[in-house]
């Protein structure tokens, strides 16, 4: 059975952490990885979409004790355990759907993702990925560490596997269910351009989770 987004990761917010730790390949490389990646200067402003219980925070807290993270995620439970393991850190926490939250524009240094916008389509995410790269300031830019398709063909099979599982639990609203739809890297970056990012690059890869970086880089 399907079951709705934050519903999902309601259930499972207790155990997360040693979940992914212990079951998602090479998670303890690419936390550390994609932490590593983000602005080390005193009190810069990160913003992270579908933070989760900070997993990838946790990390960059040891790089960077004094960044500014501005968090949204759907689900408060999530969000409860990641205010619980950072008390003394300063975490601005906004529960609810990153493509409805309003982002303040040229504001964050750089904003990072992991393992969170694999649920959505290419068309879902080239607003909200230029809503992202509005947000960010002059050569800010975009880290997403995330689960994607290694083929068009898989793409296109992850995409018809939830339109059937919908139709047939008789599912007709426009709430996110927790399916996977990666997209391929190539269709992720076409989605970044089109958003206004300047440049995209594939840092690393483990298996199927790749790192991205899109650069918002101003042309004078
Ligand atoms: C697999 S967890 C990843 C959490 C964290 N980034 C990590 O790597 O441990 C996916 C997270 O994305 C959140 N999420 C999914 N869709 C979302 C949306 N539209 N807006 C905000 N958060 C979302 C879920 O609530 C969940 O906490």
């Amino acid at each position: 059975m399907l079951e709705k987004m934050n519903e999902f990761f309601d259930k499972r917010s207790d155990g997360y952490d040693e979940h992914m730790m212990t079951n998602i390949e090479s998670a303890e490389e690419f936390y550390p990885y994609t932490a590593e990646l983000l602005p080390k200067t005193d009190g810069v402003k990160i913003l992270d979409l579908g933070c989760g219980t900070g997993l990838e925070l946790e990390y960059y807290f040891k790089c960077n004790p004094t960044a500014k993270i501005t968090g949204i995620d759907l689900t408060a439970s999530m969000l409860n355990a990641l205010k619980n393991k950072f008390p003394e850190k300063d975490l601005t926490l906004i529960c609810g759907s990153y493509f409805d939250v309003p982002f303040e524009e040229n504001t964050f240094d750089a904003a990072v993702s992991v393992e969170s916008l694999h649920h959505f389509t290419k068309e879902e995410k080239i607003p909200l990925y230029t809503k992202l790269c509005k947000a960010l300031k002059d050569n800010g830019y975009f880290i997403l560490t995330d689960y994607f398709a290694l083929s068009d063909e898989d793409e296109h099979t992850f995409k018809n596997e939830l339109l059937r599982l919908k139709k047939e639990q008789g599912i007709d609203d426009n709430e996110f269910y927790h399916y996977d739809t990666p997209l391929t890297v190539e269709h992720e970056t076409e989605a970044l351009l089109a958003a206004g990012f300047s440049d995209v690059a594939v840092l690393n890869k483990w298996g199927a989770t790749f790192t991205l970086k899109a650069t918002k880089q101003v042309i004078i």
